[in-house]
């Protein structure tokens, strides 16, 4: 499966949510998470996210270990998102910042 990381939290981008073809993308007010039962290993959405927030889970660096249970129970609670929307205004200034998971909003 492939696992949305620390680097989408106040970026959010949604460029990914449109090229999945079995639409697993999950919304929350600052970050989207991929369902690891309905995603199939396309590799289509890695690519398109302007802040390579999406790994597989193969290659999710060691301090994100915790986001791979983290888009599994997020994707349970969080409503389906199939249709790119315009990222937080402050998108930019988020862009690869460090410990931004203290930010997440549920
Ligand atoms: Fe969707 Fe493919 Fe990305 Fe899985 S790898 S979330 S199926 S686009
Ligand atoms: Fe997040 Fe990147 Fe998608 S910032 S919403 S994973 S395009």
């Amino acid at each position: 499966t492939f696992v949305v990381g620390e680097d989408c939290i106040k970026c959010k981008h949604t460029d990914c949510v449109e090229v999945c073809p079995v639409d697993c993308f999950y919304e929350g007010p600052n970050f989207l998470v991929i369902h690891p039962d309905e995603c199939i290993d396309c590799a289509l959405c890695e690519p398109e996210c302007p802040v390579d927030a999406i790994f597989s889970e193969d290659e999710l660096p060691a301090d994100q270990t915790e986001f791979m249970e983290l888009n599994a129970e997020l994707a349970d609670i969080w409503p389906n998102i199939t249709e790119k929307k315009d990222p937080p205004p402050d998108a930019e200034d988020w862009a690869g910042k460090p410990d931004k998971l203290q930010f997440l909003e549920r």
